[in-house]
């Protein structure tokens, strides 16, 4: 027989499952794919062709499983061999060390070794293999009796349906959480918002709502994950290992997969870093968890300390901030911003969530607030996660009082009382009042005034909104006729603060022509489209003099961007301001408009991820935009490089399964010299 059992039918299935499985493996539990997709495609097809014309052939470890069968009526009940429990919870250091103290008391020992993990925030789920194939998986239910979810694991592309290495027990039970990665969420909403199709709160709904579907199709193409914790029910393993963790490392090298983010540490110190260190991290991990378990990592002592009522002594879950929270809408208003977007805003009873006190969530914009369905009275969730605007996520439709009106979006601007206007392809109402509306003049003032733009140190909100209400400012060239005294009457300016401010606005005079065009607050012109357009033409004059098909041509300038552009210096109003910035002394260097081929660069993107050993973040960014690069902030299959740093993140491995190239900082360096 030959090694690829081409000879002979039975022999090629071996061969192809034992592939495909392998490139499964590759690609989903180690983040780094060994074929094209296209290969991948061509050997599963060649399994399925196998299988149709022999189906004595067919077992059920085999990778066509993974696409699923027949829908099911209901889910069969399974009891557990061994009882899911769950774990007591820490909430603050106290409750760790408190937790580590007893383990320690328990044991009559001065230091305890811990295994620590993340904590998934998903759904616990048993898998069963018997000589190494998966025959069985189940839910928790109420930890004695759960759910039979076979068919839809089988179609969970990083449980592995065969284990892998040798050694494995003739009866193992994994235990772990089915997820989904942050990202494969966002794409299922996408698509669910496309269809027309309800969208999941978060991906831990849409995790439970994919495995509980009765019809395995569906949930084949629901993107879900498995990562294991532990283990239950094993017949003998040997060498038998004698801590957590290297079962933990058995389980790995049998094909299943475990969290990268596992450490063993010693004594209350260790656990507090390790909580700190992965709540640092919380963000830039793939998936959501919320908070990080500890375990005593020698077996032999998990069993000394065994368990009370339905708990482990041996192990706690630390538990983060929670990220969501419930509360109650008191008022539907909306701001105006710099482009007169109006957005509507939930005003909330304060909730505690992610570690600050809430008030405000964004509704986004109308058709948000509709899909949603968000109405004053509602009891919502809130999320904020990291530094994220908190949002509301979703209603609790049962808590709806009697008398809930609908929202209605403003027909007059709530500031200035022009007219509010929704062109039909737009998602955004916008204030019609342009810089006659005092909302979107102090926003303009604070865009022109920003770090990125003129950088005018010291010009903050309560200033802008004291100069607007004034009348003491109009336009941002009023800003550069400000003496001593118009600053000496406004309230809590002191002299001192008068003088900087003042210095700062001198400062500013002196610009880049890129700084000076983004400052302009140009709808749909942000930094880079600013910087593209000042290497393209090199002058102000020759940009206000394009047309909307000489803008077209500046690199990733598309129709919408180029009449916003035009429109924009067609307003004489706008060139006015302009004019009036000039001869109050704001200059920059110009250039010559650059020729495309001046630039080796032009035409690449790059993504930055991770600390560069010598360069910051932002010189390296400079430095490939001296070269006509793009620098941009999510990896996707148009990127052309990752310059990847220490410490690299979930951007670095989608450039790997994405095959994107790699470099590091010197390799960056020589593509900048070459
Ligand atoms: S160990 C005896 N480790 O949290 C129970 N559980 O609140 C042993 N969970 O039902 C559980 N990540 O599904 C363990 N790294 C982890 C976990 C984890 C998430 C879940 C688990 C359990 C629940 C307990």
């Amino acid at each position: 027989m030959t090694r690829d059992g081409s000879d002979n039918p039975a022999g090629r299935a071996a061969f192809l499952r034992a592939e495909i499985e392998r490139h499964n493996h590759a690609y989903y539990v180690l983040d780094a794919p060994t074929i094209p997709d296209a290969e991948y495609d061509r050997l599963f097809r060649e399994l399925q062709d196998i299988e149709a014309a022999h189906p004595e052939l067919s077992t059920p470890d085999s990778p066509t499983r993974r696409v699923g069968g027949a829908p099911l009526p209901e889910f069969r009940q399974v009891a557990h061999a061994v009882p899911m429990l769950s774990l007591n919870n820490a909430f603050s250091a106290e409750e760790a060390a408190a937790f580590d103290r007893r383990c320690r008391e328990g044991l009559g020992v001065e230091q305890i070794d811990y295994a620590c993990e993340p904590k998934f925030d998903g759904l616990a789920i048993g898998l069963r293999y018997e000589k190494g194939v998966f025959v069985q998986g189940a839910t928790r239910g109420d930890g004695f009796t759960g759910e039979d979810v076979t068919q839809n694991l089988r179609t969970v592309r990083n449980i592995p349906l065969r284990l892998t290495g040798s050694g494995y027990p003739d009866l193992l039970e994994v235990r772990g959480e089915v997820l989904m990665l942050r990202r494969d969420f966002e794409r299922l909403n996408e698509r669910q918002r496309a269809a027309g199709e309800k969208e999941f709160a978060n991906p831990r709904n849409a995790a439970a709502g994919s495995l509980r579907q009765l019809d395995p199709k569906i949930a084949a193409q629901r993107p879900l994950r498995f990562f294991a914790y532990g283990v239950a029910d094993v017949s003998t393993v040997a060498p038998a290992p004698s801590l957590h963790s290297s079962m933990m490392e058995r389980l790995a090298a049998w094909g299943i997969p475990v969290a990268a983010e596992r450490a063993v540490v010693q004594g209350a110190a260790g656990l507090m870093a390790y909580y700190e260190r992965i709540g640092a991290a919380r963000r830039t991990l793939s998936y959501d968890i919320d908070g990080v378990v500890y375990k005593v990592n020698r077996l032999a002592d998990q069993e000394r300390l065994g368990y009370v009522s339905r708990a482990p002594r041996f192990a706690i879950a630390h538990k983060f901030p929670a990220e969501e929270a419930l509360t109650t809408v008191e008022a539907i208003e909306v701001q105006v911003g710099r482009t007169g977007a109006i957005t509507p805003v939930a005003r909330l009873a304060p909730v505690f969530v992610g570690g600050v006190t809430v008030t405000n969530a964004t509704l986004h914009n109308e058709d948000e607030v509709r899909r949603k369905d968000v109405r004053i009275g509602d009891t919502v969730i809130v999320r904020r996660a990291g530094d994220v605007i908190p949002e509301v996520v979703s209603v609790v439709p049962e808590k709806r009082p009697i008398l809930a009106p609908e929202f209605v979006m403003p027909k007059k601007c709530p500031v200035c009382g022009s007219a509010v206007e929704k062109p039909e392809d737009e998602a955004i109402a916008r204030c019609s009042g342009g810089l006659f509306c005092p909302a979107q003049r102090k926003q303009a003032l604070l865009h022109f005034a920003s770090r990125r733009a003129m950088d005018i140190e010291g010009l903050g909100e309560k200033l802008v909104e004291q100069l607007v209400d004034n009348a003491v400012i109009k336009t941002p060239a009023d800003l550069y006729k400000l003496g001593v005294l118009a600053l000496a009457n406004l309230e809590r300016m002191a002299e001192k603060s008068a003088a900087n401010l003042l210095a700062a606005i001198d400062k500013s005079r002196h610009t880049t022509l890129a700084r000076f065009i983004y400052a302009l607050g140009i709808r749909n012109v942000g930094e880079a489209t600013a910087k593209d357009l000042a290497r393209h033409f090199g002058s102000l004059d020759a940009l206000m003099a394009a047309d909307a098909d000489q803008l077209q041509l500046v690199p990733d300038v598309g129709p919408v961007v180029a009449a916003s552009i035009a429109r924009f210096f067609a307003e004489p109003h706008n060139r006015e301001v302009v004019e009036q910035l000039r001869a109050a002394g704001v200059q920059w260097e110009e250039g010559a408009p650059s020729a495309a081929a001046h630039a080796p660069l032009a035409g690449k993107t790059f993504v930055l991820t991770g600390t560069l050993p010598t360069l910051t973040r932002e010189a390296a960014k400079e430095l490939i935009e001296a070269r006509g690069g793009k620098v941009a902030g999510s990896v996707s299959k148009k990127t052309h490089y990752v310059v990847a740093g220490a410490e690299a993140g979930s951007k670095l491995e989608k450039a790997q399964e994405l095959g994107v190239n790699i470099l590091d900082e010197s390799q960056l360096k020589e593509l900048l010299e070459s």
